[in-house]
């Protein structure tokens, strides 16, 4: 498994021939606006004429689809969120009878009722054209194997990122989430040279190798598509020192398709290039659903432009980022890395905290590791936070209560909100297997 020097920096971090790229990713910023046009003015008409739920909000708004003559008229369209998708589950939302069907996946929301999407085998087509391409973007090329841990089911993560890859002339490892030591046997034996994986549990992947006395900066892997959750630069930092590859982000949620949404492209590594001839994107403030100017934070809204199955009209994701003009592909714009989720957002004494605020100022501290948890409590009405994180190695007593002081101090700096820090044992915090769950609420509502 060991490679010399030479033969895991060739071909990293150059950009693909043009060649390679797919027709559309050569397009010009006006013919991709030309396309964008005429597929969202045909994906109104296709949701007005057979979802009665659009129709019903369409009437309500009193626009129409004819009305839609231009990319900016978009902003008169009634908003699609999740609660649309609940209150028409399971079928409601589909433009075509259940015959047309060819797969279903489901949101991986673990409150309330779930939101199914459905492919039409068109649909299925598009997702995994999109993945080869993102693929590609991270680095990927026709021949290489590829390790996916994301998991195979009803999430999309797995059969998305396996399709794609088969798509673009890959070797699949379907290895999906979970069984940890066989997945670094796996890589060991079978030697990938790109891993699809959640960024936390690549951590635990990790952290076997190092148990099991392997070195995974040594392994075949050259490249890590991570996303699923969110993720910060420290924690990229991280992931490609420790597994000496490259790490890039990939963005996309169940509703809109499943990941291949938006793609970081290796040779840049600045932001996620939105794949814009399918997916329209708008950035709003939350609170008044008013669209933002670009370069502006807020929520981003997606309205598909060709998928048959499920059409969505400005969908609400609840995901917070900004639009940045094109680089590595100059015609799309590029979503910053997201900052998280508003419902993960934590308002703390009137202060908003997001987890990953907190995973960089902890992958700054000297000692700490990324594994942690935030735990909310509340004592007479007071709202506390305590970050519960792994000491790197075993610390002594001093050592442990200096960086988490450190840590405290970090936050309350930056943040501005006084947090309890309690730093543990190595190995005592839980640990991922595909989304990592952030945030533990024990407050007693
Ligand atoms: O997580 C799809 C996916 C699979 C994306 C594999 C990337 C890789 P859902 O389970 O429906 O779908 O969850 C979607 O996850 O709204 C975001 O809040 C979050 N998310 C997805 N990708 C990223 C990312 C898949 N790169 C929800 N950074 C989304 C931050 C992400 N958050």
């Amino acid at each position: 498994m060991v490679q010399d020097a030479g033969t895991r920096a060739a071909g990293l971090g150059e950009a693909p021939q043009a060649g390679q790229l797919d027709a559309a990713e050569r397009m010009s910023a006006d013919e991709l606006a030309a396309v964008q046009l005429e597929r969202l003015r045909g994906t109104l008409r296709h949701a007005y004429d057979h979802v009665s739920c659009y129709r019903k909000k369409f009437d309500a708004a009193g626009v129409h689809p004819e009305d839609c003559r231009s990319l900016a008229d978009l902003a008169s369209f009634p908003f699609t969120t999740k609660g649309d998708l609940r209150e028409n589950y399971p079928a409601g939302m589909f433009a075509v009878p259940m015959t047309g069907i060819r797969r279903i996946h489901a949101s991986s929301g673990t409150t309330g009722q779930p939101t199914v999407s459905g492919y039409t085998e068109a649909d299925l087509g598009t997702w995994a054209g999109l993945m080869a391409r993102s693929i590609r973007a991270a680095g990927g090329r026709p021949g290489d194997v590829v390790h996916v841990a994301y998991g195979y089911g009803l999430f999309t993560g797995g059969l998305g990122a396996h399709y794609g890859a088969e798509r673009l002339g890959c070797t699949v490892i379907p290895a999906s989430g979970g069984v940890t030591g066989r997945q670094v046997r796996l890589i060991c034996d079978l030697c990938p040279r790109v891993i699809m994986v959640t960024p936390t549990y690549m951590l635990t992947i990790l952290d076997e190798f190092e148990r099991a006395g392997l070195d995974p900066a040594q392994s075949s892997l050259q490249i890590g598509i991570f996303g699923a959750e969110p993720w910060t630069e420290h924690m990229r930092a991280e992931l490609e020192e420790r597994a000496g590859l490259h790490a890039v982000d990939i963005y996309g949620l169940s509703e809109v398709m499943g990941p291949g949404v938006a793609q970081e492209c290796v040779e840049t590594k600045d932001g996620l290039t939105v794949w814009e001839d399918h997916f329209c994107p708008e950035i709003i403030d939350p609170a008044s659903g008013a669209v933002l100017a670009g370069g502006e934070r807020g929520e981003i809204v997606f309205t598909s432009l060709t998928k048959q199955a499920m059409p969505l009209v400005r969908y609400r994701t609840g995901d917070l980022t900004r639009l940045l003009p094109g680089t590595a592909r100059p015609a799309f714009r590029r979503m910053e890395r997201i900052t998280g989720r508003s419902d993960d957002m934590i308002v703390l004494r009137g202060v908003n905290v997001f987890p990953t605020q907190i995973e960089e100022l902890l992958l700054a501290t000297p000692g700490l590791s990324p594994h942690f948890q935030l735990e909310r409590t509340s004592h007479h009405h007071h709202d506390e936070l305590t970050v519960h994180v792994e000491a790197r190695a075993a610390l002594t007593p001093d050592q442990r209560s200096g960086a988490a002081r450190a840590l405290a101090a970090a936050v309350r700096d930056t943040v501005g909100v006084r947090v309890h820090v309690s730093v543990a044992a190595p190995g005592t915090i839980e640990r991922s297997a595909g989304k990592m769950r952030r945030v533990i609420d024990r407050r007693d509502l």
